[in-house]
C-alpha cells in the first residue's frame, strides 16, 4: 500500500513540475540531509532569505556556514513591508565578490518564509534573484514548504499577478 502511495506521488510530482528524476523522502528535513550532504563541500557558503532550523543544521553539518541575505525589513516586525521574504541582491553579491561563486554551491530560497513569521517573497524578487544567479553559475534550492500561500500571497499584493 505504501510503496502504492510513493509511486501516485511521483507521478503526480511529474506531471505537475514535469522533472524527471524525484527521489521522495520521510520528512523535508530527510531531503534536507541528503541535498547537504551531495552539493555542500566543507568550507562552503550558503546564503538564504533567513533560514529554517533543520535547513541550516543540515548545511553546516555538512561543512557548509549560513548567511543571512534576506532584506532588513524582515527583521522589523513593525514594518510592513508586502514580501518580507524578499532576499537583498546586494548582500549577495557582496558574498559573491568576497569568497567568490564557486564556494557557493546554491542559494537557499524559502517561500513564506518560517523565521520571519512567515512572510512571502515576490515573483519580481525570485526573477531577478534568478537572473542575478544564471549569470554567477550558482543554483537555487528552493525549499518549496509554504509555496502555494506564498503564490496566494503574489496574487493578493503583486501587480501583474493578479488572474
Ligand atoms: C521551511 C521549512 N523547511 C524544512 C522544514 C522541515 O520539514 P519537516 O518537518 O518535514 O522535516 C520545515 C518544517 O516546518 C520548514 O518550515
Amino acid at each position: 500500500m505504501r510503496a502504492v502511495k510513493v509511486f501516485h506521488m511521483e507521478a503526480a510530482i511529474k506531471e505537475n513540475y514535469g522533472y524527471k528524476y524525484i527521489v521522495p523522502t520521510h520528512q523535508g528535513r530527510g531531503a534536507e540531509n541528503i541535498l547537504s550532504k551531495v552539493l555542500i563541500k566543507k568550507g562552503d557558503i550558503i546564503p538564504g532569505n533567513m533560514y529554517f532550523t533543520t535547513t541550516r543544521l543540515h548545511q553546516e553539518l555538512a561543512g557548509g556556514k549560513f548567511y543571512d541575505i534576506i532584506i532588513d525589513e524582515a527583521h522589523d516586525p513593525t514594518n510592513e513591508h508586502p514580501f518580507k521574504g524578499n532576499v537583498d541582491i546586494n548582500k549577495l553579491d557582496v558574498l559573491v565578490k568576497k569568497y567568490g561563486a564557486k564556494r557557493i554551491p546554491y542559494v537557499s530560497i524559502a517561500t513564506n518564509v518560517n523565521m520571519a513569521g512567515g512572510q512571502p517573497i515576490s515573483m519580481d524578487n525570485l526573477k531577478k534573484l534568478r537572473a542575478y544567479t544564471k549569470k554567477h553559475g550558482i543554483r537555487i534550492i528552493h525549499d518549496m514548504t509554504r509555496v502555494a500561500e506564498n503564490a496566494y500571497f503574489i496574487q493578493q499584493r503583486e501587480k501583474g499577478y493578479e488572474e
